[in-house]
């Protein structure tokens, strides 16, 4: 199978709008892989807070990029060979991967990365730009969203399980903090693309959203086959 032949299925949308797990939900029904683009945007947090490197600092966030030494086996999560499967996902480390995906030579370092994950029999992944940068070809693109509301109490519930502290009113703060630097940022800002559907997940259950992904891809799948 040529590469371009491969599958994509993108999901791009806001912090919190439930992309992590639906994506994973349709990769694990459809057998295909998962990649989370924005864990690798939080390893790069992740090593610049224990470096204590400046965050200004353009190209030495893009040499850690390109040398992330970075492992994803099932949910586990493996930075420098130590497991950082929650860790990348605490506030503080989201808000600065936010600060530091603004940067193109980030960006351009992590580009080859995201792409290599393109193997038979197919892909799911979930960003920002997964649609409209790094996998232009997709069969088919996605913008999920949810009010912020919904998703600040999204964020808290998972949080909360995951043994991290977190406060609602914090958290929704953050949320549209993050929403208007994503949005509104030069390069690869987040906005839904002319060729991805809405999918907003404001009033519908995990199961749900992953029933109409499947329909939409299904649909897709048996046009192409005619
Ligand atoms: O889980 P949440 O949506 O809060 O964040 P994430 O998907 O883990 O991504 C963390 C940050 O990385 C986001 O706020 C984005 O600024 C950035 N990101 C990006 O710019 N491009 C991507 N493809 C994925 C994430």
């Amino acid at each position: 199978m040529q590469t371009n032949e491969i599958p994509v299925i993108t999901i791009d949308g806001p912090s919190a709008s439930g992309k992590g797990t639906i994506a994973q939900l349709v990769a694990k029904k459809l057998g295909f892989h998962y990649l989370d683009s924005g864990a690798l945007y939080r390893l790069i947090a992740l090593k610049a807070l224990q470096s204590h490197a400046n965050i200004e600092d353009q190209t030495l966030l893009a040499h850690f990029a390109r040398n992330l030494n970075a492992s994803f086996e099932d949910e586990t999560v493996s930075l420098d060979g130590r497991v950082v499967t929650n860790e990348i996902r605490s506030e503080q480390c989201g808000i600065l991967a936010s600060q530091i995906a603004a940067y193109p030579p980030v960006r351009e370092a992590l580009t080859e990365r995201q792409r290599a994950f393109r193997q038979p029999p197919g892909l799911v992944t979930d960003g920002r730009d997964m649609g409209s940068v790094i996998f232009p070809d997709a069969i088919l693109k996605i913008f999920l969203t949810a009010s912020a509301e919904i998703r600040a109490q999204r964020r808290h519930k998972q949080l909360i399980e995951k043994g991290i502290d977190a406060n609602i009113a914090d958290l929704l703060q953050d949320i549209q903090k993050r929403d208007d630097r994503d949005s509104n940022r030069s390069i690869a800002p987040l906005q839904q693309g002319m060729d991805a559907r809405l999918l907003d997940t404001t009033s519908l259950t995990i199961s749900e959203a992953q029933d109409t992904v499947l329909s939409w891809y299904n649909e897709i799948f048996a046009k192409n086959r005619v």
